[in-house]
């Protein structure tokens, strides 16, 4: 962390509240946007500011809000009873090692979407105090911005204690601000909790600036969702929403085509390259690759994989820990898990499921089909229903089939087991003991053919 400039930059991140209107019974900060928890989003931005230190204050639920970010560089502060965000600040800000003009800046875990290029432009200020406020056009639940004729700002009152004319102002708190740890440490000892909800109020430490005629700097921010807190789930939905059109906005500008930017989700990264399209309704999760030109069909879901360019994959796939060389039919309906890796051209059709198997250039496995821990040569074919038997209720096995290899409809390899190159094997065969380079397997009762057949006909009364 940096430590080199003079006056350094300290976090203090306020997490101890309850969230009772989330209805959960998991902590408020862990309920996610696109697959982190707001926390994790929380201290991401904190982390790009890169601070002297971050300090998270928990309480509610707090250990479980701390095994969730075990393996951070934060502190974590208890704040056993919820007193308020001025008391959680005092607790935050305990036995620092800060210099007098050092910044500390206090967020909110419960808001996810605050964006770094905004919170620096909080943290640059030269004032003493700085606050991040925006208008709304219903204010009501939030602390109001006060502002003198000359348009400073004089105070913050909190909804539950502001009068009918206070409440008519359209600008609010965030609750996110800066200030001089000297400052800061004065004012927040001498806070009371002569108010309407008995708390201490970090708020008021505006007026207490005011009134020492240091200049409160108000950043305004003009895109409400970042700088919205999550209260209930229905709030927690809208930001997701919102936080992928942002993602899919950049993803088209950057040149990838999308059906429809309003339905795809990327919980991670998706790095795409030139002229991908990708059909509605997909799911990516974790971190997925796709190469030139690939077309991803409607509602396919792709979980940490990287799919070669100038691949397809067809409506309804499900891929997940997978890599393709490229130029690879997928789907629909196909099913790669992980440890599937595809060589180039290789085909996988519908409901086949591949896990920890590598298939080679130009093979197909094309109907119906699963193959799992198994290697499979060049240009061979897996006809429908071609099953590997690679579990025997307590250990996995291998299949190697070679190359050219054929492979007839509805056998079963049961594994271990292998296939030479340019074996045959007979559809129907159940196949047991491993066949050599070249050679037919068929495994499966011989047909016989009765003349002459009746069938048996429906008695009569
Ligand atoms: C606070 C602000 C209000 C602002 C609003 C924006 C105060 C007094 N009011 O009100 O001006 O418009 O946020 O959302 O600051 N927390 C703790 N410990 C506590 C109390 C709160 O950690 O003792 C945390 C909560 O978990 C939450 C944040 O602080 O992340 C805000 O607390 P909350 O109770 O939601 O504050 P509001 O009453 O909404
Ligand atoms: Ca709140």
């Amino acid at each position: 962390m940096n430590r080199q400039s003079r006056s350094e930059l300290h976090v203090v991140v306020l997490a101890a509240g309850k969230g009772t209107r989330m209805r959960s019974s998991r902590p408020k900060v862990l309920h996610e946007i696109a697959g982190r928890s707001m926390l994790a989003h929380c201290l991401d931005t904190a982390a790009a500011l890169d601070p002297a230190s971050i300090r998270v204050v928990i309480g509610h639920q707090g250990e479980a809000v701390r095994e969730s970010q075990a393996d951070r560089d934060v502190d974590w502060v208890w704040q056993h009873e919820q007193n308020g965000t001025g008391h959680a600040v005092q607790l935050g800000i305990e036995g620092l090692q800060a210099q007098a003009d050092d910044r500390v800046v206090v967020l909110y875990a419960d808001v996810p979407l605050l964006g770094v290029d905004l919170l620096k432009r909080l943290v640059g200020s030269n004032s003493v105090v700085s606050l991040l406020t925006m208008h709304m056009d219903d204010p009501s639940g939030y602390g109001r911005i006060l502002r003198d004729d000359a348009g400073r700002v004089r105070r913050i009152v909190e909804q539950k204690d502001a009068s009918e004319a206070e409440r008519q102002v359209r600008e609010v708190n965030t609750g996110i601000l800066m200030a001089r740890y000297g400052d800061l440490v004065a004012w927040l000892d001498q806070l009371e909790s002569g108010n309407a909800q008995g708390e201490l109020y970090l708020t008021d430490i505006i007026e207490m600036a005011a009134a020492e005629d240091k200049t409160v700097e108000a950043v305004v921010a003009k895109d409400a969702w970042a700088v919205s807190g999550v209260n209930d789930r229905l709030a927690l939905s809208r930001l997701e929403r919102v936080y992928q059109q942002r993602q899919a906005e950049a993803l088209a500008l950057a040149g990838t085509t999308l059906a429809d930017p309003a339905r795809i989700d990327i919980r991670g990264s998706l790095d795409c390259g030139q002229d991908v399209s990708i059909d509605v309704g997909c799911v990516f999760e974790g971190s997925v690759r796709l190469g030139d030109n690939v077309r991803i069909g409607p509602h396919c879901i792709l979980r940490d994989c990287e799919i070669g360019p100038g691949s397809t994959v067809e409506a309804f796939s499900h891929i997940d820990g997978v890599v393709t060389a490229g130029d690879n039919a997928i789907g629909p309906y196909a099913r790669l898990r992980p440890g599937a890796a595809l060589d180039s051209a290789a085909k996988i059709g519908n409901f086949v499921e591949i896990k920890a198997a590598r298939i080679g250039e130009r093979s197909k496995v094309n109907h119906l089909s699963y193959v799992g821990d198994a290697r499979v040569g060049d240009d061979s074919n897996l006809g429908a229903g071609t099953i590997t038997c690679n579990y025997d209720g307590a250990n996995k096995h291998h299949t190697e089939i070679g190359d050219r290899v054929f492979v007839g409809s509805a056998t079963q390899l049961v594994a271990p087991v292998s296939v030479g190159h340019d074996a045959t094997i007979g559809a129907g065969s159940t196949i047991t003991r491993n066949v050599g380079e070249g050679q037919l397997a068929v495994a499966r009762a011989r047909q016989s053919v009765i003349d002459g057949w009746r069938r048996p006909r429906k008695k009569r009364d």
